[in-house]
């Protein structure tokens, strides 16, 4: 056995070998059951016994050369293999970060969420009331009765016959609210919800939209307690110059009912755009229940008197920010959602 024949014919295949699998199939050529190097060390028996010790030696000798060879091609082929992946997936980090999208609470809960956080600190309960409603509750029981002509100012969505109805505001959540004190308690609560009417939509006017309703009741309540509460609602939601006033109105659950007007925030009461060149805008409907609707829902009139109030909610938010199309905040159109570089947005 000429070992450095051997060892020469194995460093040239190895030497020209590209890839880790031509290298395998090499160790296969020479370690495998039919290998060069496992068919010499088989011959080991037919060798005399005073030639094996040289021979086994050499078959080692040729052993050692493949497998130190073969162990170093194998490094380098790795190391070039990690290399090329590193290559092709390098990153770029001088590309300009790519723009997140990121959500942004919407502004009409906000509002609503600063109004609930206002009046909570007044002692003011949030209550929630069904959207699907029965008559009773959105006319009969504040004072509108069938056939009454008022019926026809809320065109109201009927579900079943003349009975169950999309709610056309949220003051029946006060009827609610009464009777389930019945007449023992006095009452501090709010309720923002949706409430629908059959309108067509238009940049003021929404099929569906919301409000939110209070209503106080307790004993001695006044109109300057109306005032007073309204005062603090402006000044927190439209700045500390903001003032109030009352225009007399006509409601048929509140005796006297007033439009609630707030001086213009935007003019502070010179005139422009924004109030229609009055100084005022008209934010919410308001009054003193009315004894009927007390005495409906189980309240004394003798012993009870209260308030009551409904801002539209869309209205609010659309003063606040801006706003001069109330369908903005119905439609899914993201165009005005706020996009942030990354490096702003941390
Ligand atoms: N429900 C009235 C509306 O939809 C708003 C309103 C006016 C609510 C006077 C009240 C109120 O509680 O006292 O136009």
């Amino acid at each position: 056995m000429n070992v450095q024949e051997i060892c020469n014919q194995i460093k040239e295949k190895i030497d020209s070998v590209k890839t880790i699998q031509e290298l395998n199939n090499i160790k296969v050529e020479y370690l495998g059951k039919n290998g060069i190097i496992t068919e010499l060390q088989s011959k080991i028996k037919e060798i005399s016994n005073e030639e094996k010790k040289e021979y086994g030696m050499k078959v080692n000798e040729v052993r050692t050369y493949f497998n130190n060879l073969y162990e170093e091609k194998n490094k380098s082929l790795e190391e070039e293999l990690l290399n090329q992946k590193l290559e092709n997936e390098k990153i770029d980090i001088t590309l300009p970060a790519t723009k997140v999208r990121v959500g942004a609470p919407n502004i009409l809960e906000c509002i609503v969420e600063e109004v609930e956080e206002l009046l909570m600190s007044m002692g003011y309960d949030v209550v929630d009331g069904p959207e699907v409603e029965e008559d009773r509750f959105n006319f009969e029981l504040l004072n509108i009765p069938k056939g009454h002509p008022a019926r026809d100012a809320q065109d109201t969505f009927y579900l079943k016959d003349d009975e169950i109805l999309l709610r056309s505001q949220t003051s029946p959540v006060q009827a609610r609210v009464m009777l389930s004190k019945e007449g023992k308690e006095p009452i501090r609560m709010i309720c923002p919800g949706k409430t629908y009417r059959r309108d067509d939509d238009d940049a003021t006017h929404s099929h569906q939209f919301m409000q939110i309703e209070g209503l106080l009741v307790d004993k001695d309540i006044s109109l300057s307690d109306l005032k007073g509460t309204f005062d603090v609602i402006a000044k927190k939601l439209f700045g500390e110059d903001c003032v109030t006033r009352f225009r007399p109105s006509y409601y048929q659950f509140t005796e006297p009912s007033v439009e609630t007007d707030i001086s213009c925030f935007n003019c502070h009461g010179k005139g422009c755009n924004i109030c229609k060149n009055t100084g005022w805008i008209t934010v919410a409907g308001a009054g003193i229940v009315h004894p009927n609707v007390l005495k409906n829902c189980g309240y004394d009139p003798e012993v009870w008197t209260g308030f009551a109030f409904g801002f539209g909610a869309e209205r609010l938010a659309m003063l606040k920010y801006g706003i001069n199309d109330i369908r903005t905040f119905y439609n899914t159109d993201l165009r005005e959602s706020i996009t942030f570089d990354r490096k702003e947005a941390e």
